[in-house]
C-alpha cells in the first residue's frame, strides 16, 4: 500500500508533473511509500475507447484501486481540471476512492481560477466515495521557478502551503493505518473456549 501521484497533465516537461515530484518527495522523506501513474503515457487510443482490455489501462486502474492514498495533479485547462485526467477518472468504479484519501493539487496561469479544484474536481472526487479529500492545493506558474541543475523553487506562500498539505496527508495516513492495526489487534485475540 502507498501513495499514488497521479498527474493529469498532458504537458512534457510539465509544471504540474514538477510539483507533483515534489510533494511526493516530501511524502517519502517522512516515511511514506509512492508511485507515480501519468495519464498522458496511457495508450490514447485506448483511453479515450474506455478499453479495459487494454493491458496498460488494466494495471493503471489497478494501481489506484491499490493506493491508500493519492495525489491528483491537474493543471487548469479552460477554467476546470484537464480531459485526460477526466477520461481516466471515468474509467475507475463508482467507488473507486473507497477509503480513500485525496489531496488535490493544480497549477494555473494565474489566481482567476483557484477555485476550479474546489468546484470542478471535488464534486467528482467525492462522487468516486473518497473517504476523505483534504483542502487543495494551487499554484500559479509565477509561485514555480525552475532551473535545470537546482530543479523546482517555490515561493514562500506556496511552499507553506504544499507543507501543510504534506503534513495533513501524512497524519491521515498514519491515523488510518493505526485504525486499521487497532482492528487487526482486535479481530486476532484468541477465542476462550468455555469449559
Ligand atoms: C490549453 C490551456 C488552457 C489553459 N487554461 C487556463 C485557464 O483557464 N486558467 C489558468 O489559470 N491557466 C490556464 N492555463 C495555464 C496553465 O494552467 C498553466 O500554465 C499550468 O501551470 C500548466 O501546467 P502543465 O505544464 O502541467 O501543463 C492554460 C494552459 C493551456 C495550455
Amino acid at each position: 500500500m502507498s501513495i499514488l501521484l497521479l498527474s493529469g497533465s498532458p504537458a512534457a516537461p510539465s509544471s504540474t508533473g514538477r510539483l507533483l515530484d515534489h510533494v511526493g518527495d516530501k511524502l517519502a522523506a517522512l516515511g511514506h511509500r509512492r508511485s507515480k501513474l501519468q495519464v498522458r503515457d496511457l495508450p490514447a487510443k485506448a483511453l479515450l475507447h474506455a478499453d479495459f482490455t487494454d493491458l496498460a489501462i488494466k494495471r493503471a486502474v489497478d494501481a489506484v484501486a491499490e493506493a491508500e492514498a493519492i495525489v491528483v495533479a491537474t493543471p487548469v485547462y479552460k477554467a476546470s481540471y484537464t480531459g485526460i485526467l477526466k477520461a481516466f477518472l471515468d474509467l475507475l468504479p463508482q467507488d473507486g476512492l473507497k477509503d480513500k484519501l485525496v489531496l488535490p493539487l493544480a497549477t494555473g496561469g494565474s489566481q482567476s481560477h483557484m477555485l476550479a479544484l474546489d468546484y470542478a474536481l471535488r464534486p467528482v472526487l467525492q462522487s468516486l466515495e473518497a473517504r476523505q479529500v483534504l483542502t487543495s492545493i494551487y499554484a500559479t506558474s509565477q509561485q514555480l521557478t525552475w532551473n535545470d541543475v537546482s530543479g523546482l523553487t517555490l515561493d514562500q506562500a506556496i511552499a507553506w502551503r504544499v507543507q501543510d498539505g504534506v503534513d495533513a496527508l501524512s497524519a491521515a495516513l498514519n491515523v488510518l493505518r493505526q485504525q486499521a492495526d487497532d482492528v487487526f489487534v482486535t479481530q486476532a485475540q484468541p477465542v476462550r473456549l468455555a469449559r
